[in-house]
C-alpha cells in the first residue's frame, strides 16, 4: 500500500476540487474513474463530498448505454439546430501573394440531443475532448479554408459539455487558412472582406440547420495587429442556402473586413515617384549647351522610375490589371521622359541652325568690341524661328483648315515697341502670352498661334509643374473618393 500512496493522494484531491463545484470534470472515460474510486476507499477523510462521483460515473453510464452517436439527434421528426458562436484569438497575416489569410477560433457550436437528459444535482457535466467520439457532433467544415489545424497541445483543446437538459456544447480550438480572393485594382486605396463560411458536409437543410447564437463572435481587437498593413474595420454575416448535387446546405459566412493603411506604401512609392518627376525639371533651369549634364539628368530619372515601377510589383500578386499605383507611377514616367525629349527635340533645333550659321561665320573677319556683340545678337535672334499655326480660309465656300510651318522670327525694327504703363508690367507675361499685334513673343493674333521653339525651356519651366500639381489633385480627388 505504501508504494501506491502518491497516485490515489493525487485523484482524492481532484475528487475534493471537483466536488466544491457544480460542473463535474472527467478526463477520461474509463481511467480517471477507476482513479476516483481507488481515492474514495483511500481517503476515509471525505466521503460524503466524494460520494457525488459514483453519481457522475452512474449518469455518464446510463446515457451512454443505448446511446447511438452514429444517428443525429431527432433525425426522422425534426431537423437538428445547432447555434454557432465564435472567439476569434488572432487575426491575420494576410498573404496577399498566396490571396489567403490566417485566423486562430475557438468554435462553439451546442445543440439539444434529448438522448443526453438525465437527472441529477449537476447542472452539467465537463468531459474533455476524449469523450468526443462517443457522441454525435455536428460534421461542419470550413468551405473556404485551404488548411486547418487542430491544436493538440497538452490534449486535444476540445470540449463537451452536457447541461441536465440534453443541450451539448462543444467547443474547438484551430487555426485555419483560408481562401480570400483580394481585388488589388484599387490599390493601395484597397479594402478587403475576407470570408470564413462553414457549413454541415453531409447533413443538408432538411436535416440540419445553423442559427447563429445571440452573440455571435467575439473578437479582441487588439490582437488583430498581426495584419500589419491593414486595419481592422469590421465583421458581418451572411446565411444562404448553397445548391449541390448532394442537396441545399445551409452556409454560414462571416466577413472580416480590411483596409490597408497608406503610410507604408505612401513612402515606399509615392514620395519616390514625385521627387524624381520633380528632379527631372532641373533640367530647364541648365544651359541647353550642358549636353551631357541635361541628357545625365534625363535619363536618370527615367531609369529611376523604371525601377520604382519594378519595386512597386515586387511581392504583389501577377495581376493583369494596372492598379492605381501603377497608373501614378506610369504618368511619372511619362513625365520624366517628356522632360528628356524635349531636350533632344531643342538640341536637335540648335545643333542643325548652328550647322546652317557655320560656314557664313568663318568669311566674316574678326571683328571685336560692342558690335561684335550686337552682331552676335542679331545672328542670335536670326537663328531662333517660331512655329507658325494659321488658321487658313480657302476657296468660294469658305473651307477653313489649319496649316502649321518653322518660319524666321519677324526682324525687331519691324515691330512696334509696346508703349503705355502695362508695358513694364506685361514684359515677363508676354514671354509666354501675348495677344497685341506688338508683341514679339509668342503670339495669337490674326487666327495665328506662334511658339518659339527656341524658348522650349521658358515653356517646360511653367507647363511641366503645372500640369504635373494638376494630375495630382484630379487623381487624389478621384482616388479618396473611389
Ligand atoms: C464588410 O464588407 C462587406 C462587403 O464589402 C459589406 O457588405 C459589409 O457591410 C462590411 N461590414 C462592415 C462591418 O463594415
Ligand atoms: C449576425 O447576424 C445576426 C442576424 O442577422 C445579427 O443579429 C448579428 O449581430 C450579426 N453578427 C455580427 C457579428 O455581425
Amino acid at each position: 500500500m505504501v508504494a501506491n500512496t502518491t497516485a490515489p493522494v493525487i485523484a482524492a484531491t481532484t475528487a475534493l476540487v471537483v466536488a466544491n463545484t457544480t460542473a463535474l470534470v472527467v478526463a477520461n472515460t474509463t481511467a480517471p474513474v477507476v482513479a476516483a474510486t481507488t481515492a474514495i476507499t483511500t481517503a476515509p477523510g471525505a466521503p460524503r463530498k466524494g460520494s457525488k462521483l459514483p453519481e457522475a460515473t452512474r449518469i455518464l453510464d446510463t446515457i451512454l448505454n443505448n446511446y447511438d452517436h452514429k444517428l443525429r439527434p431527432g433525425i426522422g421528426v425534426r431537423p437538428t439546430v445547432v447555434k454557432v458562436e465564435v472567439s476569434v484569438n488572432s487575426l491575420g497575416p494576410i498573404s496577399i501573394m498566396d490571396m489567403e489569410y490566417t485566423i486562430d477560433l475557438i468554435f462553439y457550436q451546442s445543440w439539444y440531443d434529448e438522448r443526453l437528459r438525465y437527472n441529477s444535482t449537476f447542472d452539467s457535466l465537463v468531459l474533455n475532448g476524449d469523450m468526443v467520439s462517443q457522441l454525435w457532433i455536428p460534421d461542419t467544415f470550413f468551405r473556404n479554408s485551404k488548411k486547418a489545424v487542430e491544436h493538440t497541445i497538452t490534449l486535444p483543446n476540445q470540449m463537451v459539455r452536457i447541461y441536465n437538459d440534453g443541450r451539448v456544447l462543444y467547443t474547438i480550438r484551430m487555426t485555419i487558412d483560408a481562401r480570400c480572393s483580394l481585388h488589388m485594382l484599387k490599390f493601395p486605396m484597397d479594402s478587403h472582406s475576407c470570408p470564413l463560411s462553414f457549413s454541415s458536409f453531409s447533413y443538408p437543410e432538411s436535416e440540419m440547420i445553423y442559427k447563429w447564437a445571440d452573440f455571435n463572435l467575439e473578437m479582441n481587437e487588439k490582437n488583430t495587429w498581426k495584419l500589419l498593413q491593414f486595419d481592422f474595420t469590421g465583421v458581418s454575416n451572411k446565411t444562404e442556402i448553397v445548391k449541390t448535387p448532394a442537396g441545399d446546405f445551409m452556409v454560414m459566412t462571416f466577413f472580416f473586413n480590411v483596409s490597408r493603411r497608406f503610410g507604408y506604401i505612401a513612402i515606399q512609392n509615392y514620395v519616390p515617384s514625385s521627387v524624381t518627376t520633380m528632379l527631372s525639371w532641373v533640367s530647364f533651369w541648365i544651359q541647353r549647351d550642358s549636353a551631357p549634364a541635361r541628357t545625365s539628368l534625363g535619363i536618370t530619372s527615367v531609369l529611376t522610375m523604371t525601377t520604382l515601377g519594378t519595386f512597386s510589383r515586387k511581392n504583389f500578386p501577377r495581376v493583369s490589371y494596372i492598379t492605381v499605383l501603377d497608373f501614378y507611377i506610369a504618368i511619372c514616367f511619362v513625365f520624366c521622359f517628356c522632360a528628356l525629349m524635349e531636350f533632344a527635340v531643342l538640341n536637335f533645333l540648335t545643333y542643325n541652325r548652328m550647322k546652317a550659321h557655320a560656314s557664313p561665320k568663318l568669311r566674316h573677319p574678326p571683328i571685336s568690341g560692342a558690335r561684335a556683340r550686337a552682331l552676335a545678337r542679331a545672328r542670335a535672334r536670326q537663328q531662333e524661328e517660331v512655329f507658325v499655326c494659321e488658321i487658313v480660309t480657302e476657296g468660294s465656300d469658305g473651307e477653313e483648315h489649319v496649316s502649321c510651318s518653322v518660319q524666321p522670327l519677324p526682324n525687331p525694327e519691324d515691330v512696334e515697341a509696346p508703349s503705355g504703363r502695362f508695358s513694364g508690367c506685361f514684359k515677363h507675361v508676354r514671354k509666354y502670352f501675348c495677344m497685341g499685334p506688338d508683341c514679339d513673343g509668342p503670339t495669337w493674333n490674326k487666327g495665328r498661334l506662334r511658339i518659339h521653339l527656341f524658348r522650349l525651356d521658358n515653356y517646360s519651366r511653367i507647363v511641366f509643374p503645372v500640369s504635373f500639381l494638376l494630375f495630382n489633385v484630379i487623381y487624389w480627388l478621384v482616388c479618396l473618393n473611389l
